[in-house]
């Protein structure tokens, strides 16, 4: 039954977040779409993808605030949060600057734990709620020339797996889905051809939002397409 049931979709203004959120709509979910560019956002609203628009950045603590109180104010209690925003810098180690990988780790890591630091009291709360973090098969394998993109996708799996152990006894179930090259924006920047849509990946972090039993907390569920 999800009928009355509400979810966060950070990075929900194109791509993968886009279509996760098309996706719970169509599962009868009121959801919140969450990104910097406000037409994006909005534009999913438009299309019925989503129920409400939020723009904003999930690097600021008191932005993931407003997020999380605005949607209950307005759709109620936070069912699923979806962490799905996330960046990608390409280069070298040796050439990649010091704040670029700061950035990559605080929009990618940070975010997430913002993200699911506002969302958990009330989860706790109410002794139900489901986190999916969208990783990346780079959180378990080595890919050259992305190694902020790495490391915050192997620290993303990590977090999960601390957060399935401190909220299992509550209720609240904490999954990880790595996805391979995904046809998307940010795959375009790379020079991976695609091995799948953002619709597939979707389909699969619907199944770790809604349909997988709790036992699944803790897993991460590689797609490689
Ligand atoms: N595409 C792939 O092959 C692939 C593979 C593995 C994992 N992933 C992961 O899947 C997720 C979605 O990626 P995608 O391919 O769909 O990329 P995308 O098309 O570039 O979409 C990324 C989304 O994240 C949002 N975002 C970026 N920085 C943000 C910030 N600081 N605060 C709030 N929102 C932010 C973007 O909107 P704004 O820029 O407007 O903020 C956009 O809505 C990412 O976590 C990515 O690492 C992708």
């Amino acid at each position: 039954m999800t009928a009355g049931r509400t979810a966060i979709v950070t990075g929900g203004g194109r791509g993968i977040g886009a279509a996760v959120a098309r996706a719970l709509t169509a599962r009868g979910l009121r959801v919140t779409v969450f990104a910097r560019t406000e037409a994006q956002v909005r534009a999913v609203v438009a299309e019925g993808g989503a129920a409400r628009a939020v723009a904003g950045d999930v690097r600021s603590a008191a932005a993931v605030e407003r997020l999380v109180a605005g949607h209950e104010a307005a759709l109620g209690p936070v069912d699923v949060l979806v962490n799905g925003a996330g960046i990608l810098a390409r280069g070298l180690a040796e050439h990649t600057a010091p704040e670029t990988f700061r950035e990559v780790l605080d929009v990618n890591l940070v975010g997430p734990f913002l993200c699911a630091r506002a969302a958990i009291p009330g989860m706790k709360a109410r002794g139900r709620g489901r986190i999916v973090n969208v990783a990346s098969i780079s959180g378990t394998i080595g890919t050259a020339e992305a190694a902020a993109y790495n490391a915050s996708k192997w620290g993303l799996i990590g977090l999960t797996r601390c957060l399935a152990e401190e909220l299992r006894d509550h209720g609240v179930q904490c999954v990880a889905v790595s996805p391979g090259s995904t046809d998307t924006e940010m795959l375009a920047r790379t020079p991976f051809p695609p091995r799948m849509s953002a619709d597939e990946v979707a389909r699969v972090v619907v199944f770790a939002a809604l349909d997988a039993p709790d036992a699944i907390t803790g897993a991460n569920l590689e797609v490689y397409g």
